[in-house]
């Protein structure tokens, strides 16, 4: 094995799933499945139920020695149990009859997500009957094609099915119960357990979505020592997602430190004795999905995530890496590291990585796709892939996900994960460049030496025996070439792999790639806020592919400049922020016809697409909290009554108020804490009964503890205290301040994507993200 090159016999191939492919729902007889109900989407998807013979000779194209695709249970058994249906079967005769004509190794997963209907108003996955049902439909599917099927997967990311299907619900079929949660992920690895069994002497796997598990700290330095409580963090929530999983079927039990969680939420009874010896019966191959890590911290306040139920305490964290269009992290290392960790603590497994890709936003242009953030996506996790091959981790394969653009679940089809584009209005597929990219590493079985040094308009030009201004006059799709010199040109593009330049293709699409970042000075308080949404915009378009020119607005000067730039289109679009000072820019922005989206909403009713939290509902939560706790005479601090955020957090508060049946008490102040300490001791002057107050900012609320202190006040026993934004100091201050935490991360996520949609042509609205109380010691 050369520097580049992987193991002999290394597996290369693509992995797809039924129901995000198939369509064809009801043809042969097919039942409905908790997916085709829980959709918002048609799920007609890429039609592969009747075109899996163009899809399978793209994979032949490729050159694909494999292929991971599922089985749709509902095609099987429409009504999940009782009598098979032949036609049902007959589909996947016919196409495992095409791929292995095409000289491609089959790899077929039994169930990927899409529950029969039918078992799902028996009771779906917290009921024991469907783990027996799903052993039944394996026996069947394994009776049927087993002569073709070499490996079988039994489940795809129970975790999915159970945390995400019964969890938190945002995923079919939509239930929201701990308890179904943990019943139905031990039915799945029954149901695992008993299929296996069902299978006899088959090779036989199961595909589990490994996430590694870490603080932001560790994601650069995967050595760095934890505090006692980031660590139980850390192990709680690997406990949740990966062991969960991992210790009853490659250990026989599950982890000690899982059980009692388990208890709290579910009871323990749905654990029969000898389910484990089902669940633990030995597996020929454990197929590993790796797309991004789990970041997470300590965080005493925060709630538990209705999909890691037991994860109280736990903050989910947002690194500022570059994340893909999905939003998320990538972090290739972390590939390497999860199998390296799985063949030290489950020694004796062989392991395949089943999934791996990423979600960008692809253009398509007049010369092809050139999704080049997805080709080095693919390249930096199959070098960290070959270096835990090196390292003596038994990697058998590597599958990309996936072949098609496809209907991705809850977010329906507007992700693009394929190597090949999928026009929906006419199912036309197209290669993109990274599908022939991964074809050529699957030829040559590995990367190449040096990372491809990318062909030049020079080298197109040298080829083609042309010059440079002929082949730029092809490329951007001048008529006045010769149709003889456009083909040669053509000819050598292709054979070059040549991927215009942003500038070369910028005349092809009529777009710079730019997008500016407009920036002024943030008032007190703002900077925290200014400084995270530019860190996490930056890097989310840049994920995304695009060039960020930072630029200031805050002089009058400055802003004419910014004018002048979008007016040249020197960019496609524009974020503005921070949200805080009345003035125009927005409007004269967006009437050059460049798409701008905001931070915040603006004092003046405007057209402009913004994001901003829900203040007045903070504001109101706080309130009621405080009027829940028994408080009778509530004061408010507010800042500068100019800051649309300040108005809407009096209008939440005034609102609460109102439905309590109470007055309303205030005193203005600016933004910072000898205002907030100022106005608090104006307001205890005014009303010698208060005995509560809501600060419109943490800033202002720390002023106020501060006088309170000095007025010889006890907080919480006379006077609680509440502030907004969760700034790092509210939970330092004494006692720890409660406070509405506002979502900085999501905000700049939110931003982005906004900012995203608009340079895809949609029609996008306003995006007001929740705010959260965070309970702590002051009221
Ligand atoms: C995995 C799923 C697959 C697809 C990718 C993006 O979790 O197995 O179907 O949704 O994520």
């Amino acid at each position: 094995m050369s520097a580049t090159s992987f193991p002999e016999g290394f597996v290369w191939g693509v992995s797809t799933s039924a129901f995000q492919i198939e369509g064809g729902t009801s043809a042969g007889g097919r039942g409905p499945s908790i997916w085709d109900v829980f959709s918002a989407d048609r799920a007609e998807a890429c039609d592969h139920y009747h075109r899996y013979p163009e899809d399978v000779r793209l994979m032949k194209d490729l050159g694909m020695a494999a292929y991971r695709f599922s089985v749709s249970w509902a095609r099987v058994f429409p009504d999940g149990s009782g009598k098979a249906n032949p036609a049902g079967l007959d589909f996947y005769d016919r196409l495992l009859d095409e791929v292995l004509g095409a000289g491609i190794t089959p790899y077929a997963t039994l169930y990927h997500w899409d529950l029969p209907q039918a078992l799902e108003d028996a009771g779906g996955w917290p009921s024991r009957d469907t783990a027996r049902h799903f052993a039944d439909y394996a026996a069947a599917v394994g009776e049927r094609l087993g002569d073709r099927v070499g490996t079988w997967f039994t489940l795809n990311e129970p975790w999915v099915s159970a945390f995400l299907g019964y969890g938190s619900g945002i995923h079919a079929p939509g239930r929201k119960s701990a308890a179904d949660a943990f019943t139905a992920a031990h039915h799945l690895m029954l149901a695992h357990g008993l299929a296996a069994q069902a299978l006899g002497d088959a090779k036989v796997g199961i595909v589990l979505n490994i996430s590694p598990v870490m603080t932001p700290g560790q994601v650069a330095d995967p050595s760095r020592p934890l505090s006692e409580e980031d660590a139980d963090a850390v192990a709680r929530i690997d406990a949740l997602a990966n062991r969960q999983f991992l210790d009853p079927m490659l250990r026989g039990a599950y982890p000690a430190d899982l059980l009692p969680v388990i208890e709290r939420a579910a009871g323990l009874d749905h654990i029969h004795d000898g389910d484990l010896d089902v669940i633990a019966r030995p597996i020929d191959l454990l197929g590993v999905n790796y797309y991004t890590p789990l970041v997470v911290q300590a965080q005493p306040s925060e709630p538990a995530d209705p999909a890691f139920p037991g994860s109280e305490g736990v903050l989910f964290c947002t690194v500022p890496t570059a994340v893909t269009a999905m939003g998320w992290p990538i972090v290739p290392g972390c590939l390497s590291r999860v199998l390296q960790h799985l063949a030290t603590e489950y020694p004796g497994t062989d392991l395949m990585v089943t999934e791996n890709g990423a979600d960008f936003v692809d253009v398509v242009t007049g010369d092809g796709i050139h999704d080049v953030e997805r080709i080095s996506f693919i390249e930096e996790h199959l070098r960290a892939l070959r270096s835990a091959i090196e390292a003596g981790v038994p990697v058998r394969g590597y599958f990309v996900w996936t072949l098609l653009d496809n209907l991705e679940w809850a977010d329906g089809y507007r992700r693009k994960f394929g190597l090949v584009h999928v026009d929906f209005a006419t199912q036309r597929r197209r290669l993109k460049d990274s599908a022939l990219w991964y074809r050529d590493v699957v030829r040559r079985n590995g990367l190449t030496d040096t990372r491809p040094k990318r062909p030049t308009l020079e080298t197109v030009a040298a080829r083609a025996r042309v010059s440079r201004a002929t082949v730029s006059r092809v490329v951007n799709g001048e008529a006045s070439v010769s149709s003889e010199v456009r083909a040669t040109v053509l000819r050598a593009v292709e054979e070059l792999g040549y991927v215009p330049n942003a500038a070369a293709r910028s005349l092809v699409t009529r777009r710079t790639n730019a997008v500016a970042l407009v920036v002024s000075v943030p008032r007190q308080g703002g900077e925290a806020l200014t400084a995270a949404v530019v860190q996490y915009v930056t890097s989310l378009l840049e994920g995304a592919g695009k060039q960020i020119t930072l630029m200031l607005a805050d002089t009058a000067e400055s802003r004419r400049r910014v004018v002048q730039h979008v007016e040249a289109h020197l960019c496609d679009g524009v974020v503005l922020l921070p949200p805080d000072r009345a003035d125009t820019l927005a409007e004269r922005l967006s009437r050059t016809g460049v798409p701008v989206v905001l931070l915040g909403k603006q004092a003046i009713a405007s057209l402009v697409p913004y994001v901003d939290v829900d203040n007045a509902g903070g504001a109101a939560a706080a309130t009621e909290h405080l009027i829940g706790r028994g408080r009778r005479r509530i004061g408010m601090i507010c800042g500068p009554m100019d800051l649309v955020a300040v108005q809407d957090r009096l209008a939440g508060h005034r609102a609460a108020l109102r439905r309590a049946g109470r007055q309303p008490l205030l005193a203005l102040a600016d933004l910072t804490r000898p205002s907030g300490a100022a106005a608090m001791r104006q307001l205890l002057g005014d009303e010698p009964a208060l005995d509560a107050v809501f600060a419109a900012t943490d800033q202002l609320a720390i002023g106020a503890l501060q006088a309170a202190g000095e007025c010889g006040r006890r907080v919480p026993e006379d006077l609680a205290v509440v502030g907004f934004d969760d700034i790092d100091a509210a939970s330092a201050t004494t006692p720890a301040l409660t406070t509405v935490r506002v979502p900085v991360a999501d905000q700049a996520l939110a931003l982005a994507r906004l900012l995203l949609s608009r340079l895809e042509g949609r029609h996008t609205t306003p995006v007001v993200l929740p705010t959260r109380l965070v309970i702590r010691d002051s009221t």
